[in-house]
This record gives C-alpha cells, sequence and structure tokens, in this order.
C-alpha cells in the first residue's frame, strides 16, 4: 500500500515536470485563487462594468505591429503598416474556444510600454501608463473599459520587453486596473493565443479608410448575447449561436480573489 502510494505520488511528479516542460502547464486559476463575479464594491469602483461594452467599436478596432512592436524579424508580419483586426482574433477565439486563463500581469508586456519613449515591464510604477493628456490613451475608451473585462494575450510572440506574454487586446483596461490598484494588481485572466495563431492573422493593412474590417462576425450577436446573459435566459430562448453566448460569457468582468484556506 505504502510502495503504491509513493509510485503514484513519483509517476504525479513526473506528469507534473513534463507538463512544464512541455510549456502548457497553465492553469486555468492556479492553486489559492478563486475567479467570481464582481460583487458590490467592485461595482461602486468601477460603474462601468455595469454597462454594455461597445462591442461594434472593439471589432472594428486593430493592433498595430510597427517597430518596436513589430511581430515578426522579417516578412509581411514586419511591414510598415501591418496590423491585426480584433474581429480575427475573435473569431479565431470562437473557432478554436477556450477559457481565460490567470496570469502573472509581469510577464505582460503591453502599449503604451516601449512607445513613444515610454518605459517597460521593468518600470514597477507602471509610469508607461501615466497618461493625463490622453496622447497614446483614447479618453472615451479609457472611461468606458471595465478592468474586469479579460484582455487578449499571445504568448510566445515577438514583444519589446522580451516577455512571455505580448498583449494583443486591452491596454486602456490593464492601465486602468494597476493604476488604480496602485500598481498592487499581480494576477488577471487573460484569453491566450499561441505565436502560430497571432501570426496566421497579420494583415497588410488596417487603416481606417481601408475596405473595413473584415465582417465575419456581426457585432449585434454580441450584444444580444450580452444581454441575454445579464438577463437569465434560458439558451433556447435566443437566435445567438452558443458559441458566441460561451464567448460572451467567458468576457464578462471577472475578479480574482484568494481562495478561503482549504481545512
Ligand atoms: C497553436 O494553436 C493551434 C490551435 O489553434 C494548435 O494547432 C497548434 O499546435 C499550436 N501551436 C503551438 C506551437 O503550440
Ligand atoms: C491600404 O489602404 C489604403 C487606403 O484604402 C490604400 O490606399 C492602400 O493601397 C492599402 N494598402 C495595402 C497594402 O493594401
Amino acid at each position: 500500500m505504502h510502495l503504491w502510494f509513493r509510485c503514484q505520488a513519483r509517476i504525479l511528479a513526473i506528469a507534473g515536470l513534463c507538463l512544464l516542460c512541455s510549456g502548457q502547464a497553465l492553469p486555468a486559476v492556479p492553486a489559492g485563487w478563486m475567479l467570481t463575479r464582481p460583487q458590490k464594491q467592485d461595482l461602486t469602483k468601477w460603474p462601468e462594468c455595469n454597462r454594455q461594452p461597445n462591442f461594434e467599436r472593439w471589432l472594428r478596432s486593430f493592433h498595430t505591429v510597427q517597430k518596436p512592436w513589430h511581430l515578426a524579424l522579417d516578412g509581411v508580419a514586419s511591414e510598415e503598416d501591418s496590423c491585426i483586426w480584433i474581429h480575427d482574433v475573435v473569431e479565431m477565439l470562437l473557432r478554436k474556444p477556450r477559457d481565460p486563463k490567470v496570469i502573472s500581469v509581469l510577464e505582460v508586456c503591453h502599449k503604451p510600454m516601449h512607445h513613444q519613449g515610454s518605459s517597460g515591464l521593468e518600470d514597477a510604477t507602471g509610469s508607461y501608463c501615466d497618461d493625463p493628456d490622453f496622447d497614446v490613451m483614447d479618453e472615451g475608451r479609457w472611461e468606458r473599459a471595465c478592468p474586469l473585462v479579460p484582455g487578449i494575450v499571445a504568448e510566445g510572440a515577438l514583444n519589446p520587453c522580451a516577455s512571455r506574454f505580448r498583449m494583443i487586446d486591452g491596454r486602456h483596461r490593464i492601465c486602468k486596473l494597476k493604476m488604480e490598484t496602485n500598481m498592487a494588481i499581480s494576477h488577471a485572466p487573460f484569453f491566450v493565443l499561441n505565436e502560430t495563431e497571432v501570426l496566421s492573422l497579420v494583415v497588410p493593412n488596417c487603416s481606417e479608410d481601408s475596405a473595413g474590417p473584415p465582417t465575419k462576425l456581426r457585432w449585434e450577436d454580441f450584444e444580444d448575447a450580452w444581454h441575454h446573459i445579464l438577463n437569465d435566459r434560458q439558451a433556447g430562448e435566443t437566435r445567438v449561436d452558443s458559441v458566441v453566448l460561451e464567448f460572451v460569457r467567458a468576457s464578462l468582468p471577472t475578479v480574482l480573489r484568494r481562495a478561503p484556506e482549504e481545512l
């Protein structure tokens, strides 16, 4: 019995090590933490988390990949105007659904770091987020941003911090979270793409006056899904695709808390 137990423990330990070395050991939520819906005090602090997100503007937005935020050392992905439509990122997350994962914000390189001379992850004060004149942030987006909505990152993708994760979407949210908690935030949930996935989404041109974003997705479906979930209706009562419904559900504001100690 005793030997059997030791053997099991050893197998488990080896399995754990293998998971670590294969680089896939990102649990959805690390031990000791739990994700909950925002409580009253969170919504008092961030009333914008009660508002419906602007899905239309969000799906029409894009992530530029100019230096030093280029995504590849050569080829199309480093061309001057290269970019990634958030629309395409979301489409991929619908096609290959996944839950957000809790990761360390100390490993997430995000704009406006290394932009117009601003500092990067090494700056523990987060001064790169301090933008009172809204030179590198958009005032309207800042005000509407709910910092509890998961951002989107790419793991293993080139970034100017040489960090494990590169943020693709959510700089207003993460900056707000950092600044309005006095940099006390250590972890947060993010949707994680891999490098291959993110590189496959790079296109040469997302300028405002180009033909516009791809139109596979309808922002109205995201609004419908949001209302449906908030009103707690049964799945059968909506015509919205269940994949959109699950994505919107996974994107709702979430708070990371210490789990109660196990007895
Ligand atoms: C990236 O994700 C895709 C699924 O979208 C998977 O098929 C592929 O193996 C992954 N690549 C790596 C390097 O993990
Ligand atoms: C990008 O969009 C602009 C404006 O529509 C257009 O003039 C230009 O040719 C486009 N470039 C590419 C590479 O598609």
